[in-house]
């Protein structure tokens, strides 16, 4: 047991915790919490030490990090198809990293619990009257009224339930034989099917099977867990801290803290100050932890931050999700990856190619380009070959379903065609097509080297 000196899963109390929700009722949220850390915990300490095994593969290049699902999940997301529509674009994308790009694949969901949202204000415009921001579901409603928008601790109450039932049938997903790898062909979404890239897929797809068969025919079992499993994470940005001690807990075996609420949490860009609540409460727990670094990061900082998180340098504990965007990459990520590799640190790097990359449309919409988006990937990969750094992964903000939501990609959607299916709760995200084709062309950057 390895014990932080002067943490307790509360001591983040005495620190400043950023973008928390003004909870109207102090007694309430008190009760809320109290009664979601009675309840079991949503994920197991060993599971969580399975990940970090398999981020220490990936930290030495043995293995690549996808980690990707909703910029913001909505309750009314939490339904049969919606999880397998998503899930089966992660397996598709496994898939094609996996045979084309020659590296197994650690699959993280941004899933069964991504439901709070930091803001840039407390308040936003909705139609020409100011109301208190979205927070994400667990913490009100995005109805544009001022009842809705009132926190409601309860929400969170709710928000653990619906992430039992998402983890539960991603689940019965992935082990009950719908991830079984001689199903390739059955995760080809309807609406992918005719694009070049489900073309493309469904050639992959038939060589796979066809070496299945081939196994059997020579006498194999292909029964084993590799090829009728697979293994699938879950994680979100830990942004409510009130809720990620609750289901804070002590491993029985081990006597070490983990927050069992997903896998692997992250800390997002605007709660990463080494002094703040969130750095405090997540120096204590032994998840794998993920940390956003933007444009406006200071190294030195950066460095503090890599220390307070992972003082023990353990390999897999620590990921560095940078999002610089297209413009900023080669002058933000190459000297913090110079600095960090002169410390000795053992990371992974992945790379967020969406939040730094998202504008206005001509239309008034949010989006982000596919081309800036691909861009930011290859200038990622490039600057950490120059650099002698391990390139380990990437993080997306996807879907299964045909949203019109990013701009570009194969199927070339204009400005004009944003509104035709503009569905998400928060920032926009790649369809599935567009998914595919990323994939596929990160593939080719993984077989390069
Ligand atoms: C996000 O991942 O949805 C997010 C808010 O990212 P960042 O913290 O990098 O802005
Ligand atoms: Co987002």
């Amino acid at each position: 047991m390895s014990e932080r000196s002067n943490w307790s899963k509360d001591s983040w109390h005495s620190f400043k915790a950023l973008q928390q929700p003004n909870w109207p009722d102090g007694q309430e949220l008190q009760s809320a919490l109290a009664t979601i850390s009675e309840l079991p915990p949503l994920v197991f300490a060993g599971e969580i030490r399975d990940l970090k095994q398999q981020l220490a593969k990936v930290a030495r290049g043995e293995a690549f990090l996808l980690q990707g699902g909703d910029c913001a999940e909505s309750f009314s997301y939490c339904t049969a198809p919606a999880v397998r529509e998503l899930l089966k674009v992660i397996l598709q994308m496994t898939v094609i990293l996996g045979y084309a790009g020659g590296k197994p694949v650690v699959k993280v969901g941004r899933m069964a619990g991504q439901y709070a949202k930091p803001r840039s204000a407390d308040t936003e415009m909705v139609d020409g009257v100011e109301l208190p921001s979205y927070r994400g579901d667990m913490v009100n409603s995005s109805e544009p009224n001022p009842e809705a928008r009132r926190p409601d601790p309860q929400r969170m109450v709710k928000g653990y339930f619906l992430s039992c039932a998402t983890m539960n049938i991603l689940r019965a997903f992935t082990r009950g034989g719908y991830a079984a790898l001689d199903r390739v062909h059955a995760w080809n979404n309807e609406f992918v099917k005719n694009s070049p890239q489900g073309q493309m897929y469904e050639r992959l797809a038939s060589h796979i099977e066809q070496a299945i068969n081939f196994m059997r025919v020579v006498g194999l079992d292909t029964n084993m867990p590799q090829l009728t499993q697979a293994s699938f994470f879950t994680s979100h940005e830990a942004l409510l801290l009130g809720y990620e001690e609750a289901l804070t807990r002590q491993d029985s075996t081990t006597g070490d803290w983990y927050d069992c609420s997903a896998h692997m949490l992250w800390i997002g860009e605007r709660t990463r100050q080494v002094d703040g609540a969130h750095v405090e409460f997540f120096r204590g727990v032994h998840n794998p932890i993920g940390v956003k670094i933007g444009p406006s990061h200071d190294i030195d900082d950066v460095k503090r931050l890599v220390s307070t998180l992972n003082p023990d340098n353990e390999p897999g504990k620590l990921t560095l999700i940078t999002r610089f965007g297209i413009k900023k990459i080669a002058e933000g990520l190459t000297p913090l990856v110079q600095a960090l590799k002169k410390e000795g640190f053992n990371l992974v790097w992945s790379c967020d190619p969406m939040h730094g990359n998202t504008y206005t449309s001509s239309t008034g919409l949010k989006t982000r380009n596919f081309i800036n988006i691909l861009e930011e990937i290859r200038a990622f990969f490039e600057i950490h070959w120059q650099e002698g750094t391990v390139p380990g992964g990437v993080h997306f903000e996807m879907t299964g379903a045909d949203v019109t939501e990013c701009v570009g990609g194969g199927r070339e959607i204009m400005d004009q065609q944003l509104s035709r299916n503009y569905q998400t709760m928060c920032d926009p995200r790649l369809n599935a097509e567009q998914s595919l084709e990323l994939a596929f062309q990160i593939a080719e950057m993984l077989r390069e080297k």
